[in-house]
């Protein structure tokens, strides 16, 4: 069910119609582009993400500060952020500094500069983990732990919880689908859904559940839940549970902040005290340049040590690029005040949004986490099982394309909207405008 179910359905397609054709309309560079790229690409894009996330694809020019801009001359309010990649904003001069600073000087050696070494007395000074290593993407990071936790514990199982994202690796795509544990993609090995157990968030019995046979080496979760269900909050209690039983059961624990930490330096981990045997990260941390980062604690790090060979690494990972930008991403830009900005804000886009829902009398719910909004399509759910039952694919591509033809990118539910660090105010008004125009539309 969903609870869109007062919701006009055709109005809702006629709508969209006729949005999708006067986005079309207006942009003929973009559609021939289209044409000419399907020739040497499937679906005319560089991945099938880019196409199955928007209904017409688009071909950026550039970015500047808290937007893009698409071949045809259209600018956008990025409020995707890139899927978060982005918070610092497009062409952050300090980071652009950085990068050209460090390209004049070579982009790889097989071997560390000084950033990377103040990249992690960095990460290590936020997150309360002290030991760090750099990979090239938030999947990559996750990859690398979950071997870690496999050498650790001689355990082979990973708890995952459903509506979970951690990026594409094998496990990271299994999960419930039609009812039972299995792959949400096609390609996967056969095996993988045995090494998989999924439970629910908020919900302590399925946890112990799934940690009871004594086989599970890592429970991999956000500390609040973004990405294919939305965003689920934790609920009083949850991540004492969570820790209390991942210890009780001699499991790690590993927390994925890739999309939280935009709540502050040192992310949810440390906003809420979560006491994790290992943090990943990836995205903004870098100011939207390919860079993972895993942390782990003092014990775990002996595990690291070269000479016990475990599964890691790779030669681009740990490159001078991505540590220089990082360094002036963490030095530079993701400090207090550019956090509390971005809160202040995303708490207002929240307001925007909660009023649009109350004027257009909608039994939804709004969305707070940080510079973090959006809405639920129905009351606030706690598990990954009831958000799903909420998900509603049309509604959510109405939305986007409605903002997209009024200047403001949305994309990605999984990411927002999420107010990047250069929006003003102004900003916010305008989207929430757009927002609460569309809804009168629908009320
Ligand atoms: C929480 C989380 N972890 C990991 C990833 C994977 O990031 P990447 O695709 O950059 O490897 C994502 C991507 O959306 C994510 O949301």
């Amino acid at each position: 069910m969903t609870a869109l179910g007062d919701l006009d359905r055709v109005r809702i397609s006629q709508l969209h119609a006729a949005e999708l054709a006067r986005f079309r309309q207006g942009r003929p560079l973009t559609l021939a582009m289209v044409e000419r790229a399907r020739t040497h690409m499937p679906n005319g894009m560089p991945m099938a993400w880019m196409t199955s996330d928007n209904d017409q694809p688009v071909y950026v020019d550039h970015g500047d500060g808290a937007g893009f801009t698409d071949i045809d001359g259209f600018t956008y309010l990025d409020f995707n952020v890139s899927d978060m990649a982005m918070f610092c904003g497009h062409a952050n001069p300090a980071i652009v500094a950085a990068v050209q600073a460090q390209v004049a000087r070579s982009t790889q050696f097989l071997l560390p500069t000084r950033a990377s070494v103040e990249v992690a007395e960095e990460l290590a000074r936020r997150y309360p983990v002290p030991l760090w290593q750099f990979t090239l993407s938030a999947t990559q990071a996750n990859t690398e732990v979950i071997r870690l936790a496999r050498v650790v514990t001689g355990r082979e199982v990973i708890v995952l919880f459903q509506g979970h994202y951690h990026g594409h690796f094998e496990e990271g795509l299994v999960d419930v689908t039609d009812g039972q544990a299995g792959p949400v993609q096609r390609g996967l090995s056969k095996g993988v859904t045995g090494r998989v157990r999924i439970a629910q968030f908020n919900d302590p019995a399925t946890l112990r559940a799934a940690l009871e046979p004594g086989d599970v080496a890592l429970v991999l979760t956000e500390p609040a839940m973004t990405n294919y269900i939305h965003l689920l909050m934790p609920g009083p209690g949850w991540h004492e549970a969570l820790r209390d039983l991942t210890r009780r059961y001699g499991t790690l624990l590993g927390i994925d902040e890739t999309h939280t930490h935009v709540v502050g330096p040192g992310g949810a981990t440390t906003l809420w005290n979560l006491e994790p045997d290992m943090v990943t990260i990836g995205k903004a941390v870098a100011g939207g340049l390919p860079m993972g980062a895993y942390g782990v604690t003092a014990s775990l790090g002996d595990h690291l040590d070269a000479a016990r060979n475990v599964a890691t690494g790779g030669t681009l990972f740990g490159n001078p690029l991505s540590a220089a930008a990082a360094k002036a991403a963490l030095t530079g830009v993701l400090v207090p005040g550019a956090y509390a900005h971005a809160s202040t804000l995303g708490g207002e886009l929240a307001d925007g949004i909660e009023e649009a829902i109350g004027a257009a009398g909608l039994p939804w719910t709004v969305i707070r986490l940080g510079p973090r909004s959006g809405q639920w399509y129905g009351p606030m759910p706690r598990t990954g099982a009831q958000a799903h039952a909420l998900t509603d694919g049309p509604l959510t591509a109405l939305i986007r394309i409605w903002l997209a033809n009024r200047g403001i990118w949305e994309a990605l539910p999984g990411a927002g909207p999420t107010v990047p660090i250069p929006a003003t105010r102004a900003d916010v008004a305008r989207y929430v405008e757009a927002y609460h125009d569309l809804l009168a539309h629908l009320g």
